[in-house]
């Protein structure tokens, strides 16, 4: 009888250890989470060369600016997510205005120029992307290119150029010429763009379309162009990028953005992602690798037009309303 408890005692214990020390193990093997809405070769990328260099484990969940946006928002201090990435910085203002960021750790924001993170500090630029009008080069001359992207709310455009209304990357660029014109002018140039203009489902899309001739120019980022060129080139052979420089709206320079969750159990090593992201081995992934997104601290890739050449107009990223961009879209029938 005796035995026989002890033994259960025994039992009982090794169990509990055994169930605790597995508990870690789960925690262990997932290492922090990352909700990645950057483009996932580039967020894979960096994530692999981080725990190479410091052994930290990272789970990456996929999805865009816009859904984990909303999602962290509804989660709040609940969320698994350690660390946020994404593409454009409107998302970063919405978890940031929610109050869900800790604040950036001051080693990370050193590294990174002023122009590229909000002065709250409570996230950073991690990388940059700049607007252009891809257009057909066996078409257009430059002389007949746009001389601002506002010129393409003019009724000569009509039928001749595209976009991707509904993705957060086009969004950020009327974000930027919201602040930049104001809601009225705006609202104006969405109303003539639902006009002029054919909404395509992604970047890729719409430079494709470019390239098939099915119109004249689109309005996209520079990567996808460069990405395709470096590849086989068949989905921008006939395509030639035109930057409109002179801080034209469309001269945009939208910011990527990390943050790390104030809810992360994983401090540390959340804001040890930022740190390498932001260093020297996380943009030598941006400079040497496929993503052709700009480095915001250090050299980019030497193909793209040097990011002090763009010209791009001062545009307050920790600001940009994505809300009021959804409404005035909506209003003029584009979303
Ligand atoms: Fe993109």
């Amino acid at each position: 009888m005796k035995k026989s408890i002890r033994m259960t005692v025994t039992m009982l214990s090794l169990l509990a250890a055994t169930t605790l020390a597995s508990g870690a193990n789960a925690q262990d093997a997932e290492g922090i989470v990352v909700y990645n809405a950057q483009h996932e070769g580039l967020g894979n990328a960096w994530v692999e060369g981080f725990t190479k260099e410091t052994g930290i484990k990272v789970t990456v969940r996929k999805g865009s600016d816009t859904q984990f946006a909303n999602q962290l928002i509804q989660e709040g201090d609940a969320s698994p997510a350690d660390v946020f990435l994404t593409e454009n910085s409107p998302a970063m203002a919405l978890v940031d205005g929610a109050g869900l960021f800790a604040p950036v750790d001051k080693e990370t924001l050193d590294q990174v120029p002023a122009e590229y993170r909000p002065a709250d500090g409570r996230w950073t630029g991690i990388a940059a992307r700049t607007t252009v009008f891809a257009y057909d080069k066996t078409k257009l001359t430059e002389d007949k290119l746009p001389k601002s992207m506002l010129d393409l709310a003019d009724p000569a455009w009509k039928g001749r150029w595209g976009a991707s209304p509904a993705g957060a990357d086009f969004q950020a660029i009327v974000g930027a010429l919201l602040q930049l014109k104001g809601e009225e002018a705006t609202s104006a140039w969405l109303k003539a763009m639902k006009e002029n203009s054919a909404p395509y489902k992604g970047n890729s899309v719409a430079m494709k379309a470019v390239n098939a001739g099915e119109v004249e120019g689109a309005i996209i980022y520079h990567y996808y162009w460069f990405g395709d060129q470096a590849k086989t080139g068949e989905n921008s052979k006939n395509v030639a990028l035109h930057y409109f420089k002179n801080q034209d709206p469309g001269a945009f320079v939208s910011v990527s953005g990390g943050g790390v969750l104030k809810s992360s159990k994983h401090q540390k090593e959340a804001q040890a992602l930022l740190k390498w992201i932001t260093g020297k081995s996380g943009q030598a992934v941006l400079k040497d690798g496929d993503s052709f997104e700009y480095a915001i601290a250090g050299d980019s890739n030497s193909k793209l037009v040097p990011l002090k050449d763009l010209d791009a107009p001062k545009v307050e990223a920790s600001t940009l309303d994505s809300k009021k961009v959804v409404e005035l879209m909506t209003a003029a029938g584009l979303l």
